[in-house]
């Protein structure tokens, strides 16, 4: 199997085939995903909630993003994999901002980088494209922005926001973007914005009709997330249980001394024995 094209994205929203994406951060959980036929990758930053236990996106580097980048990379070389800008590492100059984007995909092996924003990041947008680089927008919920949003809460509800997001979601295609992702928003308001735009839409907490939907790995998974599930995620699966479970069992057994048992166990020649214990 080869990884996805942005051409073919892009035809998957006009023949109606939803895109699949979810969060991997590391050679396993990408070699998962790309085994369960997901169709893009995306590590996200979100990477700073879920595997290095901050309590937001905002102190995540951009070391931090290249190192699982490369990672994931490692575990899913056929499916597109598509990395978040961190936090400020887009809103100074064009060259640190190319940087940034360099080092994602040079060192990190992305595919593509996504970036939150709209109409007031277009430019820079346009700059990425233009290097040659596939990008991704990512509109509604913006976590880099949580201290100016003042909380996680569904955004677009009356007329005046919703109108502004489509303005940024036309902005976003108009300078490049060849996907955008969704987040935190009415069904409606998602539904409205993916049927004006070409580019595919993926959403999060933004309903069903979205090209395509995205979940973060450990949420899906409940795999280590303190967060009780938020209604717009589904669990799938309770690993976080299964491994509490499994690493339970394996304290019993060495406190019990039943592990490990003798199929663990090498053993000397009985002769060597013999000689070690006189
Ligand atoms: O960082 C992330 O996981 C994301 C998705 C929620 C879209 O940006
Ligand atoms: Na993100």
């Amino acid at each position: 199997k080869k990884p996805l094209t942005t051409a073919k994205m892009r035809k998957m929203k006009e023949d109606g085939v939803p895109i699949t994406m979810v969060t991997a951060y590391d050679y396993p959980s990408a070699k998962l995903a790309e085994e369960a036929g997901v169709d893009v990758i995306l590590v996200g930053d979100s990477l700073g909630n879920v595997v290095l236990g901050y309590d937001s996106t905002l102190p995540v580097t951009i070391d931090d993003m290249v190192y699982h980048t490369r990672a994931a990379v490692r575990g899913a070389g056929n499916t597109f994999v598509v990395a978040d800008l961190p936090f400020l590492t887009y809103h100074g100059s064009i060259d640190a901002t190319m940087e940034a984007v360099g080092r994602l995909m040079r060192e990190g092996g992305a595919k593509a980088v996504k970036l939150e924003g709209g109409a007031e990041i277009a430019h820079t947008v346009k700059a990425i494209t233009q290097a040659g680089v596939p990008v991704v927008g990512h509109l509604g919920l913006t976590p880099q922005s949580v201290h100016q949003i003042g909380g996680f809460r569904v955004q677009g509800r009356n007329s005046e926001q919703a109108k502004k997001l489509l303005t940024d979601a036309k902005a976003i295609e108009e300078a490049g973007a060849f996907m955008v992702v969704l987040e935190l928003m009415t069904d409606e308001l998602a539904a409205w914005i993916t049927k004006q735009l070409s580019i595919p839409t993926i959403g999060i907490g933004a309903g069903v009709n979205c090209d395509g939907q995205v979940l973060v790995f450990h949420d899906l998974l409940q795999y280590g997330s303190d967060s009780a599930p938020r209604k717009f995620v589904k669990t799938y699966a309770n690993i976080g249980e299964t491994i509490r479970n499994g690493i339970g069992e394996y304290v019993k057994e060495v406190k019990a001394r039943t592990f490990p048992a003798q199929e663990n166990t090498f053993h000397m020649d009985n002769d060597v024995v013999q000689y070690l214990y006189g």
